[in-house]
């Protein structure tokens, strides 16, 4: 058997695809996620837009030398403009346009401090929103500490590792296969997991309480030694690759140094996990029917609510 992804089309959800403080006014950039060419821009005024990447007049890639003119892009080739809207809004050598002339913008936020795109292949509009996390620029509750890796696997396969107790033993090294419960709400997969952590102060008592609003938009948070929140995005790049994003904040404690101390050793663990559990993903094939043991956790109710993300 070969390892074949059978998650086609890209899921719908939203996802990061940049940080706000990356995107100032005036800024261009070209993307690359579900499969396509995209391009992000601010205008002067600060709207926000991600547009297809390619012009329709004659297939410029705007990302590429496209330059922001007041509240339009303008392209590199023939210099023609596209409002926010995606209308043309000037044809510097033509008082004709085509009047259908249409850049496709795709639906996009700015919340939680991340520049989040709704995709659906379908271009169906968004469902729910994205939450706002209350930690998040909070005084009791440090800045983001960003981390963003490149990985060779598709996002249902990384979701599946919340609800995957026995591998937290077995990759990960927890004294005990961790207690999961899993509930399904909507877009909403909710997963409690208690375990005994082995950590330098001896073996303790660790919570994670992980929310995800499909594959796109993920709240995890950690209890132990220090409170700590990560909000994650595992955005696909193509059908082979994902990029991930993970944002972590701590709750301060007294004491900066002691803060500091704590939250670096929090995100060297989740890097130690995810450097464990890397291999595994860009290696294993994705089964349609696992032989499952009564005691392999919620992964059943995960592939079901997995379902609704995939249009069609
Ligand atoms: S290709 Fe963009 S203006 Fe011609
Ligand atoms: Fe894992």
């Amino acid at each position: 058997m070969t390892r074949s992804f059978p998650f086609h089309p890209f899921p719908s959800g939203w996802y990061q695809v940049a940080y706000v403080d990356d995107v100032p006014a005036g800024h261009v950039q070209a993307l690359h996620y579900f499969g396509r060419d995209l391009v992000l821009f601010r205008t002067e005024g600060g709207a926000l837009r991600v547009f297809d990447a390619h012009c329709v007049h004659l297939g410029a890639h705007l990302g590429v030398g496209g330059k922001v003119v007041g509240e339009s892009l303008r392209c590199p080739f023939h210099a023609w403009r596209w409002g926010v809207d995606g209308a043309c809004v000037e044809v510097p050598y033509s008082d004709r346009p085509p009047a259908a002339a249409r850049m496709r913008a795709w639906p996009v936020r700015e919340v939680n401090g991340l520049v989040m795109v709704f995709h659906d292949e379908t271009g169906v509009a968004p469902g729910w929103e994205v939450p706002v996390v209350s930690e998040v620029g909070h005084d009791e509750w440090t800045p983001f500490e960003k981390r963003r890796w490149k990985i060779r696997t598709q996002p249902q396969e990384m979701a599946e590792n919340a609800v995957d107790r026995a591998h937290f033993r077995y990759v990960h090294g927890t004294l005990t296969v961790p207690e999961s419960e899993a509930e399904a709400d909507g877009p909403v997969l909710r997963v409690r997991s208690k375990m005994k952590l082995a950590t330098p102060m001896g073996e303790m008592d660790g919570a994670i309480e992980s929310d995800a609003w499909g594959f796109g938009f993920g709240v995890v948070r950690f209890q132990g030694i220090v409170e700590t929140v990560l909000l994650s995005s595992v955005v696909p790049i193509d059908g082979e690759h994902v990029d991930v994003w993970f944002s972590f904040s701590v709750k301060k404690l007294p004491s900066r140094g002691a803060t500091r101390g704590v939250g670096a050793a929090l995100v060297a663990d989740i890097e130690k996990q995810l450097a464990e559990d890397t291999p595994i993903w860009e290696n294993k094939a994705h089964l349609t029917a696992p032989a499952l043991c009564p005691d392999d956790g919620p992964i059943g109710l995960l592939r079901r609510w997995a379902k609704q993300f995939y249009p069609g």
